[in-house]
This record gives structure tokens, C-alpha cells and sequence, in this order.
């Protein structure tokens, strides 16, 4: 696809976007689109960009100093997403380019997968559904498929930020008890602010939202999972890595904690061999925490704001590094 640009002002697009997004970027740029389901593998990423003006990414696509060397032209980075640990920012920032991300337009979206997670686990919905598939409900029985009461019970919240807040905000009106931890120690209103160790030991439901940085890699690991209530729920929607995926397939086969639901996992797409999609305790979603076509748009939009903004050279509308700017 190719839209009416002008020079100076090539974007390469690594994949076909929601909404009415490429139609403004084709306005204002023109448009260079990966066609492909899949992403554009690294070396066909590394060809494609090398002209670029500017680039819109998703979370697929890494981008380093080796992408950034091969684009010599580029002025402007946007990312479909609010997480970025996929792109190098210090490198960005060293070589003056501006880079955007999405968020807020997310959160609601990704606090609502969150509690689909926390509600299949605590209620058994996967293995319920597949119970009446399989014709083993035969009856109503008093102690057929039972599950963890919400009401009254505890959730933890790693990592109060947006999205972290809309998962409190959502806890209230299941009657829960809210607990709190985040690096900053951030304080929000009915969230009680507690240390790591003391949420998990205190908490039914532990929520992982929590933005991925190399202090926050497998912040959740064996130790911490042994300080679960033998009966707790672990949720990750933010990124896999953040749990030790192997410490928890192990806590969850040894029913050493109850349950776990996962939107995100250490290596995407899960391998169909992994442990973790043998268990019935474990329910595992392919990455979709902001996929509704309203959220999905509106990160696709934001991104193009972002990336022309930058090719106009105006400060980008949701900028990560303003630093750029100093
Ligand atoms: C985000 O926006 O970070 C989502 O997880 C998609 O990658």
C-alpha cells in the first residue's frame, strides 16, 4: 500500500492495522505495509526498513541498535502497544529519535481480560466447558466443579499502575480486599500498600501487571510462589517473563498453589508441548488483553499520531523518551 506522501516521509508498517489508522497515515506518508499475517522476520525487517523515514511496530518486532544502524533515514518510532520491552529506548534516545507507545486507551481492555482470567480460574470455566463437551455432566451434584468464592477474598496487585488500578477498581465491586506493591510504592485510593512478600502470603488472587524491565524478569519466581496460600490464584496479563514459567508449572503441578491464568507467556506463541497447557489449574490465552476492535483502533490510531507527529518533527503525542527533546 502507498499513500499520498511526500519525500522525507517513507513508514514502514510491520502489520496490517484496525480501524481507520492507515488510511490517515497514507494522508500524511507514505506507506510501506508488511501484508503478511505473521511479522516480517528479522531479516526481511532489517531489508524492508532500510529506507524508512519512520516505523510503526509491534510488540513482534525488536527494535535495537542492529535495526537501527540498517535505517539510516529514521526519524520517528511508534509502537502498537503501551509495553516496550521489545525496543532498545536508551539507544533511541542516544541517536535523537523520538519513540511512542499507546497507552491508557488499553487499560479497560486489559483489566477486563485480567478478571476473565482471575473468574475462569476461580470457577473452573475451561474445565467446566470441556466437562459438558466431553458428556461427563451427567447430573447436578453438590460437589461437581467447585471453585473459589470471590466475595471477601484477597487480591494482590504487582505493579498498581493504569492498568493495575482498573483491575482495583474492578475488585471493588466483587467485594475483594485490595493489596498493593509496586517499585515506586505508588499509593492508590483502596489499595493497601503492602511489601512483595506480604501480598503473597495475604492474597486468594495474585494479579501481575507489572511493566517488564530487567528488575521485574522473573520477579516471580520459585521463592515467591512458595509464599502463596496453597489455594491462591496467580494471573499474568503483562508480560511472561515476569513469572518464572518453569518454577510455576511446578508449583501448579504439585497443587502447591491453586491455580494460575496466563494472557501472556515467556515464549509467544506458546510450544504446544509446554507443561503448562497439561494442567487443569492452568488456563493459558493467546496474548489478547487489549484485543476488542474499540481498543485495538485506538492504539492504532495513537500510533500514527505519534509517528507523524514526528515526521511533522512536533513532539510526539505519547512520547517515551522526551528526553529527545532537551
Ligand atoms: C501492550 O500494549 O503492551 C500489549 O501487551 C500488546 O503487546
Amino acid at each position: 500500500m502507498r499513500g499520498a506522501g511526500e519525500d522525507g516521509r517513507l513508514v514502514f508498517v510491520s502489520r496490517h492495522l484496525p480501524g481507520d489508522a492507515l488510511d490517515r497515515l497514507a494522508k500524511g506518508a507514505e506507506v510501506d505495509l508488511w501484508e503478511d499475517d505473521l511479522p516480517p522476520p528479522r531479516a526481511a525487517l532489517l531489508e524492508r526498513t532500510r529506507g524508512a523515514d519512520g516505523l510503526v511496530v509491534m510488540s513482534t518486532e525488536r527494535v535495537d541498535a542492529e535495526l537501527l544502524d540498517a535505517c539510516e533515514r529514521l526519524r520517528v518510532v511508534a509502537t502498537v502497544s503501551v509495553g516496550y520491552d521489545h525496543v532498545d529506548v536508551p539507544e533511541l534516545t542516544a541517536r535523537g529519535i523520538p519513540f511512542g507507545n499507546t497507552p491508557g486507551v488499553l487499560t479497560n481492555a486489559t483489566a477486563d481480560i485480567t478478571w476473565a482470567l482471575i473468574l475462569a480460574v476461580a470457577r473452573r470455566v475451561v474445565e467446566a466447558r470441556d466437562a459438558v463437551l466431553e458428556g461427563k455432566w451427567v447430573s447436578w451434584d453438590p460437589v461437581f466443579m467447585l471453585g473459589k468464592e470471590l466475595a471477601g477474598a484477597v487480591i494482590g496487585i504487582v505493579g498498581v499502575g493504569r492498568i493495575g488500578e482498573a483491575v482495583a477498581r474492578r475488585a471493588a465491586g466483587f467485594d475483594m480486599h485490595v493489596l498493593g506493591w509496586s517499585r515506586s510504592r505508588r499509593e492508590v485510593p483502596g489499595v493497601e500498600t503492602v511489601a512483595l512478600d506480604e501480598l503473597l502470603a495475604r492474597s486468594d488472587v495474585v494479579s501481575v501487571n507489572a511493566a517488564l524491565t530487567a528488575e521485574t524478569h522473573h520477579l516471580i519466581g520459585a521463592r515467591e510462589l512458595s509464599l502463596m496460600k496453597p489455594d491462591a490464584i496467580l494471573v499474568n496479563t503483562a508480560r511472561g517473563p515476569i513469572v518464572d514459567q518453569a518454577a510455576l508449572a511446578e508449583a501448579l503441578g504439585a497443587h502447591r498453589i491453586g491455580g494460575a491464568g496466563l494472557d501472556v507467556t515467556e515464549v509467544e506463541p506458546i510450544p504446544l508441548d509446554d507443561p503448562l497447557l497439561t494442567l487443569d489449574n492452568c488456563v493459558v490465552l493467546p496474548h489478547i488483553g487489549s484485543a476488542t476492535l474499540v481498543t485495538r483502533s485506538r492504539m492504532a490510531r495513537l500510533a500514527v499520531d505519534n509517528v507523524l507527529a514526528g515526521l511533522a518533527g512536533e513532539r510526539l503525542p505519547n512520547c517515551v523518551n522526551p528526553d529527545v527533546y532537551a
